[in-house]
């Protein structure tokens, strides 16, 4: 695929996605580290002769993490020493004033793009380019350039829109990203063992079966609420857990145990809140109104045993509420399971990313991606959409006219 060299982007003005959206301190509303902003610095850098209009999403709409960019712009600013502008605005006439006034050299931040509805919709590539988001401002834009790997598993308008109407290129986390998976993917070695954690269920139920059967996942260790799927598909709780299309997934959950009956271990025990304390019980013991925070010191030691004897671990998601001090007993016992083995570690996504910084041991995991789901389904063989719309421009270039 392309990267920045390859367009004559000097002067210009350039779309550059990226993700920014990062975890939140529950009590304060600030952002919880500056990982994915940190890596963003590096193409708004090498991009420096060109006149940037940065955009990202935060969070989903609904969620306490759904807010907008102001603090991102200060993170930046503060990053890079330099002023970042901040739209307050997506594709009203105040944004668009503030991208055609754009000189050499500045950046503008937009606000969440997920404010916008259709930035929370699939599409086609040719359908996204016809969505109002990028019809009303392809226009003011030369190039886009798609820097966010951990969305990549989305068909969004700014994602598969733009660079359907624009030469495009990959940014500097994308390609950093691919060769270090590339690099790690080729050293790997049997056995695997996935760890399965976060409240993002319906992205790794998705590539769990292409998981197993692309052997990225000899084991599949099961935390967070997907546990909590897997534990009603297998009746060893029979109560609601409220989640989106529950029914399904469960029955999802009980057709992969079916079919892959040696591969998945659920919690034996987990944690829940109790007059505001940690309160370890039996799976057996739940009851309808209990809320799961983490997984209980039984379970951590028949994981930790699995993880210390597979060939290569990955995690995505984290196996409890670490935010919560009371709850972080299991993602940082797993987490240090996996900096002490032998085996090869990856560790995906934001959440995860900012648990390894608290607990000191980033450094002892042998790749941190930045990506979460987008993770899952590109070990799982997926397609992702921003990777296909950049091999999609590269093929267009080369086609004789
Ligand atoms: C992530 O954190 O995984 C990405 O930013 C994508 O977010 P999403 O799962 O809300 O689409």
């Amino acid at each position: 695929m392309l990267t920045i060299e390859d367009l004559a982007l000097e002067g210009k003005v350039v779309f550059l996605r990226v993700d920014m959206n990062t975890p939140l301190e529950p009590k304060t509303g600030k952002l919880m580290e500056l990982n994915r902003i940190q890596e963003a610095t590096v193409s708004i850098r090498d991009l420096n002769k060109c006149r940037v209009v940065v955009g990202s999403h935060q969070g989903r709409v609904g969620r306490d993490d759904y807010i907008g960019m102001e603090q991102h712009a200060e993170a930046l600013t503060q990053l890079l020493g330099k002023n970042i502008r901040f739209a307050d605005d997506i594709f009203g006439p105040s944004a668009i004033k503030d991208i055609d006034s754009l000189k050499n050299g500045e950046v503008l931040l937009l606000d969440n793009l997920r404010f916008t509805a259709e930035e929370n919709m699939e599409f086609s590539p040719e359908a996204a380019s016809r969505t109002i988001l990028v019809q009303k401002l392809y226009k003011h834009f030369d190039a886009c350039v798609l820097d966010a790997f951990p969305t990549a598993h989305r068909a969004h308008p700014s994602i598969v829109g733009f660079s359907h109407l624009l030469p495009t290129c990959a940014g500097r986390l994308v390609s950093k990203e691919l060769k270090s998976l590339n690099r790690i993917l080729t050293v790997s070695k049997a056995p695997f063992t996935t760890v399965l954690g976060g409240a993002k269920v319906s992205d790794r139920l998705e590539a769990i079966d292409t998981l197993i059967a692309n052997k990225r996942a000899d084991k599949v260790l099961l935390c967070g609420l997907i546990a909590n799927v897997f534990l009603k598909g297998s009746r060893k709780i029979e109560y609601d857990i409220g989640i989106d299309r529950e029914d399904k997934m469960v029955d999802r959950a009980t057709f992969l145990m079916a079919d892959y009956p040696d591969t998945f271990e659920l919690p034996i025990d987990v944690a829940v809140l109790r007059s505001e304390e940690r309160v370890e019980i039996p799976v057996s013991e739940l009851r309808n109104g209990d809320k799961v925070f983490d997984i209980g010191s039984k379970t951590i030691d028949h994981y930790s045993r699995i993880i210390r004897s597979s060939g290569t671990i990955f995690m995505s998601g984290p196996p409890g509420l670490f935010e919560d001090s009371r709850f972080g007993l299991g993602t940082e016992s797993l987490l240090r399971a996996m900096a002490s083995s032998f085996g090869t570690t990856i560790v995906s996504g934001g959440h995860l990313s900012a648990a390894l910084q608290r607990f000191g041991i980033k450094e002892w995991i042998d790749l941190v991606s930045t990506a979460g789901g987008a993770l899952v389904l590109f070990l799982g063989g997926k397609k992702l959409p921003l990777i296909v719309a950049l091999e999609a421009y590269e093929k267009k270039m080369k086609q004789p006219n």
